[in-house]
């Protein structure tokens, strides 16, 4: 349970707020490189800690990300023309590079136009494209290193495009989700050992005992890692190693030999992007895997139409307005849930109808009842509570703001000897060292 001061702490992210203003210290990823498929491609409105920017490709292929409105008298630049360098409103033909330099204001007489130029620019927000991605820095000071984390520093070959799905509620209760193991066996699971992969989604989770994980958790500088401890049917215990990273990252073990990287991206309060990032630490991404993951929202009806509002952006078909494919025949013979096991659809159900007093998809925790298996959300949301007011009384940000070593991290699937020391074991499993394999010793869907 949480006050209610603390919970509008630290899931607010307006300009202003103390969790907020914590984000504007970190690098954001924003939207896929596929987005700006080219030099001078037409400009995108984009939406990230409720703040409404343009973003554009120029004609050297840089990426830029402007203020939404033009700092002569407010239009949207998203009607720019993107041409020659730099993107010109199309109210009066003010014109401004990546970086917000004026460029041109021809409303001005010619032999004054240069000098008046000078004095103008517009809010710029730097931009970073790494691996299939651009990233987005909205603090007000010069940016902090570029992250570390593995899935920005392997070979562009050995990382697939980003798949990105839209939740319609606030950031930390979609979050919340991926440091909770305990949910795996219930919202996730196949009804019997046996059952079969239903026709849409994944085969279903399955723990051999039926017993809840038992969780140890580690704060650390950069947030916290965890075991979820599950007993396998040979006595051995298999631990699910995960982590959370400042501000709004997860890494969350697949147990197939990929790393990844998971973003809950606050578009704005009620609106957060769940970008996952997947890699391959020593080879390239196979054809199979690419296309598998690429056509993940396929076989759940694909996204709906974008309207040209960013929080429209990679909305799935099924969402709530239609119980996200809720398929009862399923429910009652093979899943414990009859949504289908696609990403985050089933986690989604039960996140996004979370809700406050005023009906906002912002989650009132004074109501909330938590049990041992919620230690990891207890941790984080301390971690978050503590940094958030460490950074608004004294402006002291967490250490992975600066030091992105920090990021050099990896989620794990383990097995161990019962009653084995498992961090003292797996140091170098949950270390992103380079061409190190990943520890997969246990898939995450058991056969
Ligand atoms: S409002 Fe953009 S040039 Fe006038
Ligand atoms: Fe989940």
């Amino acid at each position: 349970m949480l006050s209610k001061e603390n919970n509008d702490l630290i899931c607010r992210v307006g300009r202003g707020t103390p969790m907020g203003e914590l984000m504007r210290q970190y690098w954001i990823p924003a939207l896929p490189s596929s987005e700006f498929p080219g030099p001078d491609c037409p400009p995108k409105r984009m939406m990230l800690l409720g703040e409404k920017m343009v973003m554009f490709r120029d004609s050297e292929g840089r990426m830029g990300a402007l203020e939404e409105y033009c700092p002569h008298r407010g239009a949207s630049l998203y009607f720019g023309r993107n041409e020659d360098g730099g993107l010109r409103c199309a109210y009066h033909g003010w014109k401004f590079d990546t970086s917000g330099k004026c460029l041109d204001t021809p409303t001005e007489q010619p032999d004054r136009r240069e000098k008046f130029c000078k004095n103008i620019k517009a809010r710029s927000y730097p931009c970073h494209e790494v691996n299939h991605m651009i990233w987005v820095y909205l603090g007000s000071n010069a940016p902090p290193p570029f992250p570390k984390f593995e899935i920005n520093l392997l070979p562009e070959t050995h990382v697939i495009p980003p798949l990105i799905m839209m939740e319609e509620a606030n950031w930390l209760q979609n979050l919340e989700g991926d440091i909770d193991s305990t949910h795996l066996d219930w919202v996730h699971r196949r009804l019997h050992e046996d059952s079969p992969k239903p026709e849409k989604g994944m085969r279903g989770f399955w723990n051999p005992t039926g017993l809840p994980p038992v969780l140890d958790i580690v704060p650390t500088s950069y947030g916290a890692y965890y075991s979820a401890k599950r007993v396998l049917k040979d006595g051995s215990e298999w631990h699910r190693i995960n982590q959370f990273i400042f501000p709004f990252h997860t890494m969350v073990t697949q147990g197939d030999g990929t790393i990844g990287l998971r973003s809950h991206v606050p578009v704005d309060d009620e609106h957060s992007m769940l970008i996952m990032h997947i890699g391959h630490p020593v080879e390239p991404m196979s054809a199979e895997y690419r296309s598998r993951i690429a056509n993940v929202f396929e076989e759940v009806g694909g996204y709906m139409d974008r309207t040209n509002d960013p929080r429209s952006y990679f909305m799935t078909k099924l969402n709530k307005t239609n119980d996200y494919g809720r398929d009862w025949k399923v429910e009652k013979e093979i899943m414990f849930s009859g949504i289908p096991f696609a990403a985050n659809l089933q986690d989604r159900a039960m996140t996004e109808l979370m809700t406050n007093d005023k009906g906002e998809a912002i989650y009132d925790r004074t109501k909330e009842h938590l049990s041992a298996s919620d230690a990891m959300i207890v941790t984080v949301r301390r971690q978050l509570i503590n940094a958030a007011t460490k950074f608004r009384d004294a402006s002291e940000a967490p250490a992975n703001v600066h030091n992105v070593e920090l990021d050099t991290v990896r989620s794990a699937s383990v097995r161990t000897p019962a009653n084995a020391d498992w961090r003292a074991l797996t140091e170098s499993a949950r270390t992103a060292t380079p061409g190190s394999a990943a520890a997969a010793d246990v898939g995450l869907i058991l056969d």
